[in-house]
């Protein structure tokens, strides 16, 4: 399909609560956490341009300031993009209900903003303007089901049922977060009330469109997929990401530095007398000196690193941290500063914002 032919718009979700990853979303949009040293929200703004689509609805609550200076008009990427106030999180159904204007009658792709998909998704939306059913799912197996929405299939693949976070699932297939609709789903999601948790939730639409008896198609993926809500998903994203970087040193390495394997460092970066062992960012602007920078690690834009070691963390910009030792599978945000307390009386000094989570050796 050449780019920008298809009638398909785009509704990507960038609200929500994002209570999983406090206290990061207290201040900030999850779906702009880097991995790799690009928000996680970008990949998916990519994917949708590479499937040819040109007009983007993005969903936005309390954080739209921020996402709006981040992906601006879109055409950074190809894209329209046009926001789309959501007074408060009522669920991912509310979003389309929201959207009722934008979409008009135009078949959609929604894209949940803090998912992260490989493979993209140019396959998935020519299966779906081949075929034209009420809705096409993406599904994908995983381990523990009870812990995402489930759907069950029939012998040729067609969704029967869907059940949100089952206590007895009746298959290992979790929903991801890109499905495809028709205009059908309105009348569906007009009719939704609000679950035990208060959301409008998109399970309830499209098993309202199996009980009408509409046709609901589903593709199980390979590739690999993520909701990136929580830390120890986004430190995966990360690490997934960060394999297929290329070394790149625009910044400043002093003599006394050793930079191994696949490394990027960003303009204006500066490493002194450290160890850096990639795949490992570091951003624009950064400074680390005598310290040790591990695998599978983000160091942010403006960041100071300065006799520690750091492995398998995100750091977000302008942070510091100096001189404590060695963090592991860490997600430090803006402009935190971590720093040694005195030698007596040994004690942890701690600022802690509502909702942080400290894990302390001792
Ligand atoms: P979720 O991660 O399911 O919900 P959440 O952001 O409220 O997070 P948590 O469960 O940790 O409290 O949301 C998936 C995506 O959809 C995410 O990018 C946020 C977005 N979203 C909205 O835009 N509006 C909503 O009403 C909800 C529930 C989510």
């Amino acid at each position: 399909m050449e780019k920008g032919l298809t009638s398909v718009k785009a509704l990507v979700l960038a609200g929500g609560s994002g209570t999983r990853l406090r206290p990061i979303t207290h201040t900030s949009a999850k779906q702009l956490v880097p991995v790799a040293g690009k928000p996680v929200l970008f990949y998916g703004l990519e994917a949708i341009a590479a499937a040819g689509i040109t007009e983007l609805g993005m969903v936005v609550g309390d954080t739209q300031a921020e996402i709006e200076a981040a992906v601006g008009d879109g055409s950074a990427f190809g894209l329209q993009v046009t926001y789309l106030r959501q007074e408060a999180p009522l669920g991912l159904a509310h979003g389309v209900l929201i959207a009722r204007d934008f979409l008009g009658d135009d078949d959609f792709v929604m894209y949940l903003g803090d998912n992260f998909i490989v493979g993209g998704i140019t396959d998935l939306v020519a299966r779906f303007t081949r075929e034209r059913p009420a809705a096409q799912i993406m599904l994908t197996e995983v381990g523990d089901p009870r812990q995402f929405g489930v759907a069950e299939l029939d012998g040729a693949g067609r969704v029967v049922g869907l059940e949100e976070k089952p206590a007895r699932p009746k298959s290992d297939l979790a929903l991801v977060g890109v499905y495809l609709f028709s205009p059908a789903v309105h009348a569906a999601v007009a009719e939704l009330k609000p679950s035990w948790r208060g959301e409008l939730e998109i399970t309830d639409a499209i098993q309202w469109l199996i009980e009408e008896g509409l046709r609901v198609e589903s593709s199980v993926i390979t590739g690999y997929w993520k909701d990136t809500g929580n830390v120890t998903d986004m430190l995966e994203v990360n690490r997934l990401v960060l394999e297929s970087v290329e070394p790149r040193v625009s910044g400043h390495v002093d003599a006394a530095s050793d930079l191994v394997g696949r490394v990027v460092v960003e303009p204006g970066a500066v490493v002194e007398r450290s160890r850096v062992v990639g795949p490992a960012i570091i951003g624009g602007g950064a400074r680390i000196r005598d310290s040790y920078v591990g695998p599978f690690t983000s160091i942010g834009a403006s960041c100071t690193i300065t006799g520690s070691e750091i492995e398998y963390s995100i750091v977000l910009p302008r942070a510091s941290i100096a001189g404590v030792g060695r963090i592991e599978s860490s997600l430090i945000g803006h402009d935190v500063e971590v720093t040694p307390a005195p030698h007596t009386p040994r004690a942890h000094r701690l600022v802690l914002g509502d909702h942080s989570k400290v894990q302390i050796s001792s």
